[in-house]
């Protein structure tokens, strides 16, 4: 048996959702479940324009991409439309990084680098995930 880890999760942050139209997908969540848009972002670097809904203290992120070579174009290429990762809220996301490196798992940014609305994120790789792609996100 595996030693156990301090909780290094403080909330989840949010679930992110890849979308072809990201307006019909803003509209589904407004008119079907009141959930409105708190943030919208695009993010150059990651190929994505997202939409943050609030639900309490976490969020529903709406994400499509801005160009075909995005990660997330590719995905829905691949996969279609649904959810792409979940983002977990960590007090640190370069302890939790290495809390992920330390155990011998699969990392998809060797280290903490800026995401949407001013947080520190990084991307744990999902085959040694058991099949999600994990966010660390530090706000
Ligand atoms: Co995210």
């Amino acid at each position: 048996m595996s030693e156990t880890s301090p909780l290094l999760f403080t909330e989840i942050d949010h679930v992110a959702i890849a979308v072809d139209d990201l307006e019909a997908a803003i509209n589904y969540y407004a008119d079907t479940f009141g959930a409105e848009v708190d943030h919208r972002e695009v993010v150059e670097s990651d190929g994505v324009e997202e939409a943050l809904l609030k639900v309490a203290d976490s969020y529903i992120q709406l994400l499509t991409p801005t160009r075909e070579d995005s990660p997330v174009a590719k995905y829905l290429a691949k996969k279609g439309q649904g959810l792409h990762h979940i983002g977990y809220r960590v007090a640190d996301c370069g302890v939790a990084l290495e809390a992920v490196k330390a155990q011998g798992f699969r990392v998809i940014d060797e280290a903490p680098r800026p995401g949407s609305r001013g947080t520190t994120v990084a991307f744990v790789h999902p085959k040694d995930a058991f099949g999600t792609l994990i966010e660390l996100v530090e706000e």
